[in-house]
């Protein structure tokens, strides 16, 4: 018997009760695997407090006892940023239980949710007030306002209301040592010297536990178009985007492209789904338009004139806008489904990189000629959201490649390159997916070293033991091999 370990159990199991804590295989093994079933990890123990103060007084215990603390939220994280070492000696810290969304303020247009609320839930509760939470995505289902914030998301509304740094106004944070640090209030000016909110935004749960936020809505919109297009290539949605911003201004929200290999895999793992535009083209576009507030020219008269201006000028090979709701939300099923679908397909290195908006097109059509060169059999797309230079570029293996040894073979080489090409184009290796666990040891490789230096002192300032998230994101002391 370990009498440390088990006072310690016993310690936990006091501040957080029944509820509060399991042990159970059956209900801590579904959340130690990732979203992509990449990652397998083990924990002590499952803890989901009820609460900030259960939250920190579960840290200082953790801090007392040296136990590891990995926080999770819905588990749909992508760089397996939530998934716990095999080791099982962290504490797996549920945020899932803090659900509750705390006020809702329509005048100040503000809302205080707690971390474990779901995205989805938040959209409806704002809509209840004639008010939206402008940052949406694929997952929200199941993500959390807890996991985007550490993760600092992005989704299919940055191009006109940016990543989810833009939506927090204030933040409750638990520290390594269990203190609560409360900058909840928002203020619009606030010299104080450090923004230190932001430090907590997008540091993946290695500085300290987001328990609640205060966020930002806007007004609901009061019409929308959902506009599919075809495509001759990658470089006509460049000069589409270009074309609908100067003719639409704001009105657009979000502007995804898709490669019609990907539509194919859409359309065969969703069996209900029918493809939008009838013939075949190299390329889609999915434009969303929106009104808000009740002073709207027709937005489908508008739509509809920047359209045919785009016709007359060889932008567009063919389109469709969306008659109704139903339909609107049709196409976006079709665009959400691309991850899953793409992961149904097999074995595949995905990448979430970002270049200047301008040089996406050349850099998907160059990087995907070189990778398919130099890796015979393999098959590279990118998809996502070209209207902010965000792309999700994968590289699917050879058919029949068995997962495990390509990934650690020849898809962590072409990784390794993908990587190389985007660093080299000034870009970004982790868009809007975080770094995780997938992408430490790339980060290591490719980052500025005054940028990981500078990331290492804060991370010794205020987890120095690395008890917070450890083997995600950034080590104190330089490591290698974990990718
Ligand atoms: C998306 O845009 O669909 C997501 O970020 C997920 C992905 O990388 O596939
Ligand atoms: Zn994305």
């Amino acid at each position: 018997m370990n009498l440390p370990h088990d006072q310690f159990l016993a310690e936990l199991a006091a501040i957080l009760g029944p509820r509060g804590l399991s042990r159970d295989n059956d209900v801590v093994d579904p959340w130690l695997t990732d979203w992509r079933g990449r990652y397998h990890g083990a924990a002590l123990a499952l803890a989901a407090p009820a609460d900030t103060a259960e939250v920190s007084a579960v840290m200082a215990l953790c801090a007392r006892y040296g136990v590891p603390v990995v926080p999770q939220g819905g588990n749909s994280g992508m760089s397996g940023g939530a998934t716990p070492d095999p080791d099982g000696t962290a504490l797996l810290l549920s945020l899932r239980r803090m659900n509750a969304i705390r006020t809702i303020d329509p005048a100040a247009q503000q809302a205080v949710c707690e971390a474990g609320v779901v995205l989805q839930a938040l959209h409806e509760a704002a809509e209840a007030q004639g008010l939206r939470f402008p940052l949406t995505l694929g997952g929200k289902g199941s993500a959390t306002i807890g996991g985007l914030i550490s993760t600092n998301a992005g989704g299919t509304q940055v191009l006109r209301h940016g990543v989810m740094k833009a939506q927090v106004l204030g933040l409750e944070v638990v520290l390594p040592d269990g203190q609560i640090f409360d900058a909840l209030t928002p203020l619009r000016k606030d010299n104080r010297g450090f923004d230190l909110k932001q430090l907590f935004i997008g540091s993946e749960g290695t500085l300290g536990i987001v328990t609640a936020a205060t966020l930002r809505l806007v007004p609901a919109i009061s019409d929308r178009i959902v506009v599919w297009a075809g495509l001759e290539s990658i470089h006509a949605a460049r000069a589409l985007l270009l074309h609908c911003e100067a003719a639409l201004g704001n009105a657009i929200e979000g502007f995804e492209v898709l490669p019609q290999p990907c539509l194919d895999a859409v359309l065969a793992y969703l069996p209900d789904a029918r493809t939008p535009l009838n013939g075949r083209h190299a390329w889609h576009a999915l434009i969303e338009v929106v009104a808000t507030g009740d002073a709207v020219a027709p937005l489908r008269d508008a739509v509809e004139a920047a359209l045919a201006a785009a016709f007359d000028r060889g932008m567009v090979q063919d389109a469709v806008l969306s008659a109704s709701e139903a339909q609107a939300e049709a196409f976006w099923t079709l665009r959400d489904s691309i991850s899953a679908a793409e992961r149904a397909r097999g074995p595949a290195m995905q990448h979430d990189i970002s270049v200047p908006v301008a040089g996406m097109p050349a850099f998907i059509e160059s990087a995907s000629r070189t990778i398919e060169a130099a890796w015979p059999g393999t098959r590279a797309i990118g998809y996502g959201h070209l209207g902010d230079g965000n792309i999700h570029f994968h590289v699917g293996a050879p058919a029949g490649t068995e997962r495990d040894t390509w990934e650690s073979g020849a898809g962590k080489a072409i990784s390794r390159r993908v990587h190389d090409l985007v660093t080299a184009a000034g870009g970004s290796i982790s868009a809007e997916h975080g770094i995780g666990q997938l992408k430490r040891t790339e980060l290591e490789r490719l980052a500025d070293p005054v940028r990981l230096d500078l990331m290492r002192r804060i991370k010794a300032a205020l987890d120095p033991r690395e008890l917070l998230n450890p083997g995600k994101l950034v080590a104190l002391a330089p490591e290698s091999g974990n990718a």
